[in-house]
């Protein structure tokens, strides 16, 4: 029995997560869950898979939880906070655990993951972005493999597999475009809320539907790239693929593409990390090949969708500039999503962001930390209350 600790199992990814553990309980136990204000759903999951130990970061959530505690199965533990999330790693012994918490807040417990020996099912690619060097060297002392959720970064992986990485000519990323593609700047100038939450191909949080729709995502995703695979920024192309069939590609020097299809479905990549290194077998059945016709390429708008632009300087710069662009993204992303900042000024609060904080190579834990509070106090001190 493999034991599986699903962090963010209230999420997209991490229903989808338990959705595919559903079909492994022969082989796959699920020991620990965690939330952070969802306290009916992971209460209920926890029940459903007989945890050992759920964690709740919301402290409110907490106590309710806490009040009325037989909601958990006999014996399950409730742990809080940021500290209890590293606690549910380091005392659960899990062989795999699927870091799916959304943004900057997953960063302590993958960090813990990468430094517990087990294999780090990574879907929250903050972490990456804001201290991939730390999760790398944590995993180099503790023996953990780290295993991309990420759709494109499973394809990569898996287009890697097996071959000379000396071979390699540069690691093709592919996006959808979002709901706006072949929008101009007048056009993106009133999109509303709603529309950016209607993600064309995926279904996900709201963090990263926004992301993706100002290609936002897809900037992250490179600097995850050139964590994940040891190259620079110059080596990371991305390519807008909007049917979501090819998941990424890589090409070598010999001129050959290696390319993952699928039907856009996250249950692949998390049943390949679920399973690394075995294949385990998908209920579905063979690709319909008609599906896979009329798949097309064209170059992403890098005028019209900065963030991605902006994204690149802050994987080139290194350092710093991934916790200073992401910090500032999500307050911008917020005040979004709260009406508070039209989605056109995103990329504004970015830049300003980036222009501000100065970078710094190889910074350390608490210099990532302190840096990810400052830039969200005067990203947030920026942004009108009365947009
Ligand atoms: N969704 C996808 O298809 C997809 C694909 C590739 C990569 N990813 C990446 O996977 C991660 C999760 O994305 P998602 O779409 O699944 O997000 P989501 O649906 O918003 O779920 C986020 C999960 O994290 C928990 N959470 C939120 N804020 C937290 C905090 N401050 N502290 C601790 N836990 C917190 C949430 O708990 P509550 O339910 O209690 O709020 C929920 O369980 C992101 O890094 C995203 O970029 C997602």
């Amino acid at each position: 029995m493999k034991r599986i600790l699903v962090l963010g199992s209230t999420g997209s990814v991490g229903k989808q997560t338990l959705d595919v553990l559903s079909g492994l309980q022969e082989t796959h136990q699920v020991v620990g869950l965690s939330a952070h204000t969802s306290v009916d759903a992971l209460a209920s999951q926890a029940r459903d898979v007989s945890a050992e130990a759920v964690c709740l970061t919301g402290a409110e959530a907490t106590n309710e939880l806490r009040r009325d505690i037989q909601r958990l199965p006999p014996g399950c533990r409730l742990l809080e906070g940021a500290d209890g999330l590293v606690e549910l790693v380091e005392s659960t012994q899990p062989d795999v655990v699927v870091c799916s918490i959304t943004g900057a807040a997953g960063l302590r417990s993958s960090l813990a993951a990468a430094s517990s020996g087990a294999v780090v099912a990574l879907a929250n690619k903050e972490s990456l972005v804001l201290a991939g060097h730390l999760i790398k060297e944590a995993c180099a002392r503790s023996g953990s493999v780290l295993i991309p959720v990420d759709s494109e970064h499973s394809a990569i992986a898996q287009c890697l597999e097996g071959q000379d990485r000396n071979g390699l000519r540069r690691i093709i990323l592919t996006a959808s475009g979002g709901p706006f593609r072949g929008w101009d700047s007048a056009a993106l100038a009133s999109v509303t809320v709603e529309q950016a939450l209607k993600h064309p191909s995926w279904e996900m949080g709201p963090r990263i539907t926004v992301d993706s729709a100002t290609l936002m995502n897809k900037g992250l995703e490179v600097i995850e790239a050139c964590h994940l695979f040891d190259v620079s920024q110059d080596k990371v192309d991305v390519v807008v693929h909007p049917q979501s069939i090819v998941h990424s590609m890589v090409e070598y020097v010999d001129g050959a593409l290696l390319a993952q299809l699928s039907p856009p479905d996250m249950r692949l990549p998390i049943r390949y990390a679920l399973g690394y290194p075995a294949r385990l077998s998908s209920p579905e059945g063979p690709a319909d090949l008609n599906r896979l016709n009329g798949l097309t390429f064209e170059s992403p708008d890098r005028e019209t969708f900065r963030c991605l632009s902006l994204a690149e300087r802050a994987a080139r710069e290194g350092g710093l500039a991934g916790t200073i662009l992401n910090a500032a993204n999500e307050i911008a992303v917020e005040a979004f999503l709260a009406g508070r900042l039209p989605f056109q000024e995103i990329p504004d609060v970015v830049q300003d962001a980036l222009d501000t904080f100065p970078s710094q190579l190889d910074p350390g834990l608490q210099s990532i930390l302190e840096t990810d509070a400052a830039v969200r106090t005067h990203s947030t001190s920026i942004l009108q209350p009365s947009r």
